[in-house]
């Protein structure tokens, strides 16, 4: 009998293993004290009382995934662990490699029940109550993590995202839940008439504020406190949406789309964000690990553009197009008549 290859089962059954040799490495500060600076097994374990044999199978591991280079007995960063993983890079996604060890990963371990029952895990896992945004922001530490995480991704996507349509016609954005502004920024960096506004949780603001400080077009650029949900909107002729709307459900979403819709003027737009989904739901992969995560971790999921297209057409949008940026996050723009 011919068998098939596998290696599909046999990766899969190693995929966490891999994902937990980084988390371990990183939580331990690993990728921070083999920065420029090369260290053996030996002085990284008499250094911190741990054993040396252990760390050395640690290390060795991790160089085997491309993170660290070993040099004799001696081991020091790769390039992708300095520009990622080690916190003075502005591209360090460590934030959410946290998130991800601390919150994802225990949380992931009840995805059976979150697909039985439909929804997320927080209460089952952490015993977290009440409304989704305070069980991420449970503390502020937790919350710069899960915000700086947001950040770390964002940087990566938003300078394409803000160009996957042509906005030089506008003349006001607010980004909508625009957490740490790398969205706001991006676009007033590639549209030097924009102005930009990033609106939030006033908990986030004080965040934003930070990021915007450091940003080189702050001029252009406010930060204001409000609830998407409760609250009025600032003005604007372009809105934008990242990754917000995978959070919730079609009942918020259209509550949220048709407060938008109504506060446009004619020729406004709204700017989406978000990881696109193929029509039939079946990949690419990231997406739908994205949209289980959804699942384990809010009241969302991910969709295909037929899918955000039936939303925006709900709630009063006339034209939706799409765009597949071959990074980890899309872009969809809806224009308002
Ligand atoms: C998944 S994060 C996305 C952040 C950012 N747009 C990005 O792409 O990185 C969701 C954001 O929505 C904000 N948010 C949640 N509920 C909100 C509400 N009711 N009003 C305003 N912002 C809200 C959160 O504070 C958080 O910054």
């Amino acid at each position: 009998m011919n068998l098939p290859d596998p290696s599909p089962v046999l990766d899969l059954i190693e995929a966490f293993r891999r994902s937990k040799t980084m988390f371990a490495a990183h939580g331990m500060g690993i990728f921070e004290r083999l920065h420029e600076r090369p260290a053996t097994a030996v002085e990284i374990a008499q250094a911190d009382g741990w054993d040396a044999g252990a760390i050395a199978r640690l290390l060795d591991a991790n160089a085997a995934l491309g993170l660290l280079r070993k040099t004799g007995e001696s081991y020091v960063n790769t390039a992708v662990a300095d520009a990622y993983l080690w916190s003075g890079s502005a591209h360090w996604l460590g934030a959410y490699v946290r998130y991800s060890d601390e919150a994802l990963y225990p949380m992931w371990g009840n995805l059976a029940d979150a697909v039985r029952e439909g929804g997320p895990r927080w209460k089952q896992t952490f015993g977290f109550d009440g409304p989704l945004f305070s069980s991420f922001f449970h503390t502020d530490q937790a919350m710069r993590d899960f915000l700086r995480g947001m950040h770390g991704f964002g940087m990566l996507n938003s300078p394409t995202v803000v160009r996957a349509f042509d906005l030089s016609g506008f003349h006001r954005l607010v980004d909508l839940g625009g957490a740490t502004g790398h969205l706001a920024i991006a676009a007033c960096e590639a549209y030097p008439e924009l102005r930009a506004t990033v609106f939030d949780l006033p908990r986030v603001c004080v965040v934003a504020r930070e990021y915007v400080a450091a940003s080189e077009a702050r001029e252009r650029l406010d930060v204001a406190e409000g609830d998407f949900f409760g609250g009025d909107l600032p003005e604007a002729d372009i809105y934008s949406l990242g990754r917000i709307l995978h959070d919730w459900g079609a009942e918020k979403i259209e509550v949220l789309l048709r407060k938008i819709f109504e506060r446009l003027p004619s020729g406004g737009a709204l700017l989406i964000a978000e990881k696109l989904l193929n029509e039939d739901g079946v990949g690419p992969v990231h997406v739908n690990m994205q949209c289980l995560n959804m699942l384990v971790c809010t009241e969302g999921q991910e969709r295909s553009l037929g899918q955000y297209r039936a939303l925006l057409e709900r709630a009063g949008f006339a034209e939706v197009e799409g765009r597949v940026t071959g990074l980890a996050i899309d872009a969809m723009i809806a224009r308002k008549r």
